[in-house]
């Protein structure tokens, strides 16, 4: 079912989520070199663009070794990389995965994120058949908490201390999403791999 060279290319209404190329080097600087951006992330902003080539270097190891898959989220109408979303800390026997999402500055206040994460929950939920969705996010980071609860998920647990970013210490809310709470929701078109190429 999943391509073992990249990941599908889901559909959503105006963004597709796609593996991300070399060409996405300047983009993934763009949206990870932001202060704002990264005010409540798990590192610091990129200072060289050289982080950026490193980053995507690290999601295609990444998906050879099977522990993160990282897309793009690229504008339909030009291609443009404005964001990430990915899924990671898999565990097969749970079916539990930990969702995380990025979008570049400029791009806010549009819905392309609570857009790109409805297809990849929906991709999580059905194609690959997850019970559990988990995300881990800044109890400030309150554009990120009404981006999960619009999605359905709950708040589960507060972790004090969890993170410790350029010398602060920063608690951490879990949020939970469980399949049975997503059912009744589309399932996103998944692009065959011929026409994800010539995008
Ligand atoms: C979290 C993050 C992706 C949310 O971005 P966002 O722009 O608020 O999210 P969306 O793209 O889904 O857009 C939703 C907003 O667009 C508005 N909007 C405008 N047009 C819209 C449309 N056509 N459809 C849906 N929403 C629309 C919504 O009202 C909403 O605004 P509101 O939250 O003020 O009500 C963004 O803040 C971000 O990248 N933060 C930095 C990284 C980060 O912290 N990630 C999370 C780590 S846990």
């Amino acid at each position: 079912m999943i391509d073992p060279d990249r990941l599908p290319t889901i559909a959503a209404p105006r963004v597709l989520l796609r593996w991300l190329t070399e060409d996405d080097v300047d983009a993934l600087f763009s949206i990870f070199s932001n202060p704002e951006v990264m005010r409540y992330w798990s590192t610091l902003p990129m200072t060289d663009r050289r982080e950026a080539r490193e980053l995507l270097e690290h999601v295609h190891e990444s998906f050879r070794r099977q522990t993160l898959w990282q897309w793009g989220v690229a504008r339909r109408d030009d291609d443009l990389v404005i964001g990430t979303c990915t899924l990671f800390h898999f565990e097969a026997d749970n079916r539990r995965a930990e969702i995380g999402y990025a979008l570049g500055r400029e791009h806010w206040g549009q819905g392309y994120m609570g857009e790109a994460l409805e297809a990849l929950l929906g991709f999580a939920f059905g194609e690959l058949d997850l019970h559990r969705l988990e995300a881990d996010v800044d109890p400030r980071n309150s554009s990120s908490i009404r981006t999960l609860e619009r999605l359905g998920f709950q708040r589960e647990g507060y972790l004090r201390e969890r993170w410790l970013v350029g010398g602060e210490a920063q608690d951490a809310l879990f949020f939970g999403l469980l399949r049975r709470e997503w059912t009744g929701r589309s399932r996103p078109e998944i692009l065959p791999p011929s026409a994800a190429e010539e995008r």
